[in-house]
């Protein structure tokens, strides 16, 4: 707690997608020990919380994004007794520890499905959504699956469909079954009682889907090169009103626990997005906005959509900002190298909690994967138009070592090919590197309240800089950002002065300035007034 402030609004939040972190088993896959190991570089980066893609039992076809069980560790990962280890590691060292809930599918292997599918009278038949064959036969309507093709998947033995909003291996939970919410809830308390500080809700947007199964309409601006689920407006799959009951009570059960975090995925329209802060508050405690990756990098454009996004915030909602994760491409790859330490510095210091994709501090690149190491089940469905995953998802790059210093053998995704310069080793020696650059704004960030907490205020636009405020109190920064490769001038309001605290070529710290100040293409500055 921040006085009486919980603790995730000052917090910065770190990804971890375990099968890429480290390993320590010599598997080439990430482990729960190797993210144990390196929980002294979390806390020299300053962070102060991780968020730990799946690790549950899972047949992997979609990462651990399909539990077979949902409370129990993954082998993959390590045993119980490693998560144990880690959570109390972690707390030492002070940080918290947010697991992935996966609430909407879990695997066709999962014991309830296995069971489900089993008979149609089978007691647990209710807990997936199956339904008979349209009247003509075929699917019972023209539902999409986000992974490619028809969301129905037939079961010869008992004649009927059943959804899978995600490959034909992840089975939809029925969520209007209160056994299926009662068990699910239950998943929340065991790993709460291990001492979880909060949990990132998959797809949490999708959990509730049309009580009548009506067909979802075409959309009209669909164009081919887009994924195929984007032909239909999914009007009847996802973001139904009736979800935000459902997850009222998810914020129930968490509420059960002290200072644990709900944390929404959801992807939508800002004016949607924010229903999930639920009503009275209710509902999630972050809704994790994404606008950001997917923002045209313009300083015009940024500005609206900053100020969109404050202007819809629920009165006492907190805001928060993503920049990168394990779905969407790299940052360093959409905006640019060049732009990467603006966008870091945008990133943690806009008003909210900011999620840093892990290895976005070292600048890892988008990779492009061969053909044949494709490991994605979007990518494999879906394959050509550049939607694959796998390369956001390569191993960190620590040090200039074998495989980067992930593993003692060949990993399960390649390296990207800046591994040799762009990993901790090198960086945490280049006063000058991304990596310092991060770890100053993070400790600025935790030094200066008004950069945590306090009040966001965009600046009159000046030209090709984006400009605001923050303040608290007696405190006042301005952040100025060239998202141009090219010099600009920014003048400053008659009277004021003041200095930069943080500059993104680390060569302007502690410099004056008076009433202009000139910044170089592809430059940050955080001044304090
Ligand atoms: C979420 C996850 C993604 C996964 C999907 C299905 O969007 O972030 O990785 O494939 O849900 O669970």
């Amino acid at each position: 707690m921040n006085g009486s402030r919980p603790w995730w609004e000052s917090a910065v939040i770190y990804q971890i997608y375990p099968r890429s972190f480290q390993d320590t088993n010599d598997d080439g896959i990430g482990d729960l020990n190797g993210i144990t190991r390196r929980l002294r570089y979390l806390v020299e980066l300053g962070v102060d919380a991780i968020w730990i893609s799946p690790i549950f039992r899972s047949p992997m076809k979609d990462f651990g994004y399909d539990i077979s069980d949902y409370v129990d560790v993954d082998p993959i990962f390590g045993t119980m007794a490693d998560f144990e280890r880690l959570i109390a590691e972690a707390h030492a060292h002070g940080i918290k520890v947010i697991l992935d809930f996966v609430p909407n599918h879990s695997s066709d292997q999962h014991a309830w499905f296995v069971e489900s599918r089993a008979s149609r009278t089978s007691p647990k038949r209710d807990w997936y959504i199956w339904r008979d064959p349209a009247p003509g036969g075929g699917p019972p309507n023209n539902w999409l699956s986000e992974f490619g093709g028809s969301a129905w998947e037939f079961d010869a033995a008992t004649g009927q469909y059943y959804y899978h909003a995600f490959l034909n291996s992840q089975p939809d939970l029925n969520w209007r079954n209160p056994e299926v919410v009662a068990a699910m809830h239950d998943v929340l308390r065991f790993w709460a009682r291990k001492g979880v500080d909060g949990f990132r809700v998959d797809v949490i947007w999708h959990l509730i889907k049309d009580r009548q199964f009506r067909d979802n309409p075409p959309n009209q601006n669909y164009h081919a090169g887009r994924p195929p689920n984007e032909a239909l407006v999914p009007l009847y799959t996802t973001d139904l009103p009736e979800v935000h009951d459902v997850i009222a009570t998810l914020r129930r059960t968490i509420d059960e626990f002290p200072d644990r975090l709900l944390i929404g995925e959801i992807y939508l329209p800002v004016e949607r997005l924010v229903a999930y802060y639920g009503r009275n508050l209710g509902g999630v405690h972050l809704p994790f906005n994404f606008a950001l990756l997917s923002a045209r990098w313009d300083a015009k454009h940024l500005q609206a959509l900053i100020t969109e996004y404050e202007g819809a915030l629920p009165k006492g909602g907190w805001p928060n900002w993503v920049l990168g994760n394990h779905d969407r491409p790299r940052v360093a790859g959409r905006v640019g190298q060049r732009q990467a330490a603006v966008a870091a510095m945008l990133l943690l210091t806009l008003r909210g909690t900011p999620t840093i994709y892990y290895g976005d501090e070292l600048e890892m690149p988008q990779v492009d994967i061969p053909r044949h190491r494709v490991r994605d089940p979007f990518e494999r469905n879906v394959p050509g138009i550049g939607i694959g995953r796998d390369g956001c998802r390569t191993p960190m790059q620590w040090d200039g070592t074998q495989n980067a210093g992930f593993s003692s053998v060949d990993p399960w995704l390649p390296l990207s090919d800046n591994w040799r310069s762009n990993n901790v080793a090198n960086l945490r020696e280049d006063a000058v590197s991304i990596w310092n650059l991060y770890r100053r704004l993070l400790r600025v960030r935790k030094e200066t309240p008004a950069l945590s907490l306090g009040s966001y205020r965009s600046y009159a636009l000046d030209g090709d800089l984006l400009v605001y405020y923050r303040e608290l109190d007696n405190s006042k920064l301005l952040i100025a950002l060239n998202l141009t490769d090219q010099p600009q001038v920014l003048t400053f309001e008659p009277g004021a002065s003041g200095k930069v605290l943080v500059s993104t070529g680390a060569d302007r710290d502690g410099e004056a300035t008076t009433d202009s100040l000139a910044l170089r293409g592809d430059e940050g500055l955080v001044i304090e007034l």
